[in-house]
């Protein structure tokens, strides 16, 4: 008989007031304006740990959403993700009060220099005693360009190609700079660290210059598992180097396969495995006592969503609110004379009145489900299953709420019929996620580098599918 396919159970959060579900920061009983104390995020790890969650997945932006309404005040009066605190500063205080708990925090490869982010993540990977996973992003805003002395946005597939040089220096410093057991702590010789055992890496690029070595001994995964969300042809591509855990879409069953496929056969043409790599899905999960319980909590954070909110956050260069409800949002567009940067998120073919009443109705993705402890376990057994997903970022309407009516009513049915992970003897958070070790495969392009090996041989450049957006800009 085959196993059960368990599920990866990861809750989708930020440091900020209004994430993904706007408008519902108000509600009575929503915690999410304590963001700002660290009582917030000890509390949150608890009833997570608690609860029988894998990981806490923290989103994270570095601008203002000011493309809507040509400035940031929409955002601001709706709290969307700004004010915004820097997620890896969060860890250490979840990690204080937990012990399987696993981070996943996003940090953009785009503006900071390599170096730097290589010794914040080892400290982190060092205090969570290897819990620690990285979110890459190349982030989407505009004004993170400007607050980081560019005077706009570097293209999309050129900033996936940045993106893998600044992996490979990561590499260098993580997997190959030092050797395990560099560090001896031998108090009769009075030696902390064998030298011989640490080396330069000397990397020369096309955008940086490292020397190294590395600024902090390995820690226990030394790679952080490797997180990234995309559907793009490039940032397949270079998910199939890279990530371990990819956040991908999909509105049907079809899709979703076909995404996952995709991402599978860029994998395997990095000389990987197609398990290697494992899919997570945003997923809407409402639960009630009973199906009235459930579909009265949906019906509230329906009444007050925020079509505000969903518009900045989407950095329509339009006000929809003001344009005639039954011309297409292409029209309204294209009536406006505005440019749409970011086209494929939007559905362009519907009216604007059907994409008003949308966002205010909820857009019913394929990973959604309002209904009975029963009803979502029997759903989310189909994503397993049918759709083949392997875990989920939840996504919140209320904070804690949505968490601990997961863990209260859906964690004790899924456990019933053995879909959530109870072997409590993995510690690191790859070893959770994979069950083989706390080191990435042998397979993985990062393992070139063990022992100082090819420090002075280049990597192929990622070859991006023709027709992507603007690699060579
Ligand atoms: C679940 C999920 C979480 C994401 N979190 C962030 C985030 O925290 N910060 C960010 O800049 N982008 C975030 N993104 C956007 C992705 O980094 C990426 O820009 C998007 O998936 C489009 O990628 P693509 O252009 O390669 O298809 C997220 C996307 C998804 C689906």
């Amino acid at each position: 008989m085959t196993e059960k396919k368990q599920l990866i159970l990861n809750l989708f959060e930020m440091a900020c007031i209004s994430h993904i579900s706007h408008g519902l920061w108000p509600l009575p009983g929503n915690n999410r304006h304590r963001f700002d104390e660290l009582e917030y995020w000890t509390e949150l790890a608890l009833i997570l740990e608690d609860g029988g969650f894998d990981a806490v997945f923290l989103a994270d932006v570095i601008g203002a959403y000011d493309v809507f309404r040509d400035g940031p005040e929409t955002a601001l009066r709706e709290g969307l993700q700004s004010p915004n605190l820097d997620p890896l500063l969060i860890v250490p205080a979840m990690a204080a009060v937990t012990k399987r708990l696993g981070f996943g925090v996003t940090f953009s490869t785009t503006y900071e220099p390599p170096f730097a982010f290589a010794r914040r993540a080892s400290t982190l990977d060092h205090l969570t005693k290897g819990r620690f996973g990285w979110n890459i992003v190349t982030s989407y805003l505009p004004n993170a360009a400007r607050n980081f002395g560019l005077d706009g946005e570097i293209p999309h597939d050129r900033r996936y190609e940045l993106a893998d040089e600044y992996l490979d220096v990561l590499y260098k410093l993580w997997e190959g700079s030092w050797d395990d057991d560099a560090v001896v702590y031998d108090r009769e010789r009075r030696i902390a660290t064998d030298p011989s055992k640490v080396r330069y890496i000397d990397h020369v690029g096309e955008t940086h210059r490292v020397a190294g070595p590395h600024i902090v001994h390995p820690s226990r995964q030394r790679t952080p598992v490797l997180f990234q969300a995309t559907g793009s042809p490039a940032g397949t591509e270079f998910a199939g180097r890279h990530a371990e855990l990819v956040f991908t879409g999909g509105r049907t069953t079809e899709e979703f396969r076909a995404n996952k496929r995709n991402m599978q056969e860029a994998a395997v043409r990095n000389g990987r495995a197609a398990e290697d790599v494992k899919f997570i899905a945003s997923a809407v999960v409402v639960v009630g006592r009973t199906e009235e319980e459930a579909a009265d909590k949906w019906r509230l954070f329906q009444e007050h969503a925020s079509i505000d909110g969903y518009l900045a956050h989407a950095s329509l260069p339009v006000d929809l609110t003001t344009a005639p409800r039954d011309i297409s949002v292409a029209e309204a567009i294209e009536r406006s004379g505005k440019q749409l940067d970011r086209a494929p998120m939007l559905p362009l073919h519907l009216t604007v009145g059907q994409l008003l009443d949308s966002l205010v109705g909820g857009r019913r993705e394929r990973f959604h489900v309002v209904g009975t402890p029963k009803v979502v376990a029997d759903e989310i057994e189909r994503w397993l299953d049918v759709d083949g997903i392997d875990g989920i970022n939840l996504r919140q309407f209320h904070s804690f709420g949505t968490a601990q009516d997961f863990a209260e009513l859906v964690v004790p049915e899924l456990r019933r019929r053995g879909r959530l992970q109870t072997d409590a003897s993995a510690t690191s958070l790859r070893d959770r996620l994979f069950g083989r070790g706390d080191r990435l495969p042998d397979t993985h392009i990062a393992a070139r580098y063990r022992g100082g090996a090819n420090f002075d041989v280049p990597v192929p450049p990622l070859r991006f599918p023709v027709g992507g957006q603007g690699a060579a800009a």
